[in-house]
């Protein structure tokens, strides 16, 4: 039996991602010992600024960027092993070491392949069906895979170059039969994806690890974990705006088979929000400003994609979908982020409940055909002037901005423990 640890947090954000939570995991790890990914893949980008310095994850924990930390990759990533070794080299460069002294990878991760990102993007260009305006990064391909299992590939597969030779010779040559079928796409050279991997897969050696047993271990010795959500529960492929979501449990219910352990090892859900609503994509979106409000607040929050830089959609605060993600996660607490953003404006909306087809809907209903006929019910707020990004108590806000961060608070039914008021690691309220 594993003994009951108080202290393991599991951060998720719970809009439509970016809502700051790698600056918050980045937060929290100071007082923990592990840090873990346990889904999605580099479709993510959690950024951190350390003293003016910005680094931006896509597939390594955040934890990465304090020393001393352990940091492992879970079962329910999707890893591009190009991207794990160019953000590995890019870090070397600026000083930060990954090493399998500070990072473990699950056998049992999937990994996302050439031929993946070619369907990704060939889906999305087709004029066959809408795009579902993805990151392109061969994640649904590879998840999709992940369940078909026969032409699947994981860590596990790397290590062993005679079968990974055999293997990648046969599921390059199938591929290659439907990327020509489908998106009269050029074959790809199997013996170049082959060489590619197992130089891959000599590279990865010294990190992979059986990471269940890890985390059972550490459980053991009393260290704290986080678990770093990645996406967001409206993201989530069960409980999101399906189908303009990604491809895995990316709310905190996925956190169990994603990482592999056991529901007792986690005790507490951070959700993350941001103080107005972003999306990036396709799919319904309430509460958006495409507008001069939407313009203000990408401009002011840099609201541009970690990944693809590609401008986010802005919009007030969706108190029904961000109640929705609380209730299904059983969030506990709660961080809000990138309040300073907001200063400025003369009148704040949140959005209380929806109009559909002329009667009142208090919840949310993760169905695209009911979202996309809703109207949001604003409720109206007094907004606020000034800069408050050197705020470091709840009682320095304006008044404005405390009454904004209460009413929130009190819609979602969870407390607001932390207030985060700029981009910097040290721009934070504890309350
Ligand atoms: P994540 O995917 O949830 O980790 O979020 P991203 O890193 O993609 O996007 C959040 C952006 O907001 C990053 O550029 C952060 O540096 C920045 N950020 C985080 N918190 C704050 C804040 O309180 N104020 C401001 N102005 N920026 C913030
Ligand atoms: P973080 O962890 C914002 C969105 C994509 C697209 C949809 C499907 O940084 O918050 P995919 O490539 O996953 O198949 O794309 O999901 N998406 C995100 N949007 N932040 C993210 O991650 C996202 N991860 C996926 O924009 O609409
Ligand atoms: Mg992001």
């Amino acid at each position: 039996m594993i003994p009951l640890q108080e202290e393991n947090t599991c951060v998720i954000g719970l809009q439509w991602g970016d809502e700051g939570k790698g600056k918050i995991v980045d937060f929290i790890a100071e007082r923990a010992d592990v840090v873990v990914r346990y889904c999605g893949g580099a479709n993510a980008g959690h950024t951190v600024r350390i003293g003016g310095e910005k680094y931006s994850t896509h597939l390594l924990p955040v934890g990465v960027l304090r020393p001393g930390k352990m940091n492992i990759i879970g079962n329910g990533v999707v890893l591009d092993p190009a991207v794990l070794f160019r953000e590995i080299d890019a870090l070397a460069a600026r000083g930060v070491a990954v090493t399998p002294a500070n990072l473990r990878i699950s056998y049992k991760t999937h990994l996302v392949m050439p031929h993946h990102m070619q369907e990704d993007a060939s889906r999305e260009q087709s004029s066959e069906g809408a795009a579902i305006g993805t990151t392109r990064r061969g994640i649904g391909p590879s998840y999709a895979d992940k369940m078909h299992r026969a032409t699947a590939f994981r860590v596990a597969d790397l290590v062993d170059e005679t079968k990974l030779k055999h293997r990648i010779g046969q599921v390059v040559g199938e591929k290659n039969k439907v990327l020509r079928a489908l998106y009269d796409l050029p074959p790809m050279d199997w013996k170049q994806v082959f060489e590619l991997y197992r130089d891959f897969g000599r590279r990865i050696a010294p990190f992979v690890d059986d990471t269940t047993f890890l985390l059972l271990q550490y459980a053991g010795e009393g260290k704290r974990m986080v678990f770093e959500g990645a996406h967001a529960v409206l993201l989530d492929v069960d409980h999101g705006t399906y189908p303009y979501v990604t491809s895995s449990n990316c709310s905190g219910l996925g956190v169990y088979t994603g990482a592999g352990v056991p529901p007792q090892m986690v005790q507490n859900f951070l959700g993350v929000i941001k103080a107005y609503n972003t999306r990036v994509g396709g799919g319904p979106f309430p509460t958006e400003q495409d507008n001069d409000i939407g313009n203000y607040i990408r401009e002011r929050g840099h609201e541009y994609g970690t990944t693809t830089g590609r401008p986010r959609r802005c919009g007030w605060f969706d108190a029904v979908a961000a109640r929705y993600s609380v209730d299904l996660c059983g969030v506990n607490s709660l961080a809000i982020t990138l309040l300073d953003v907001l200063s400025g404006l003369d009148h704040l909306n949140i959005c209380t409940a929806y109009k559909y087809r002329g009667s009142r809907l208090p919840y949310f209903r993760a169905d695209m055909d009911v979202l996309a006929e809703v109207e949001p019910i604003f409720e109206t707020l007094p907004g606020w002037r000034g800069n408050i990004s050197g705020c470091r108590n709840f009682a320095e806000l304006p008044p404005e901005a405390q009454q904004y961060v209460k009413r929130i608070e009190q819609l979602l039914g969870a407390p607001i423990n932390m207030i985060s008021v700029g981009p910097e690691r040290a721009a934070i309220l504890m309350r």
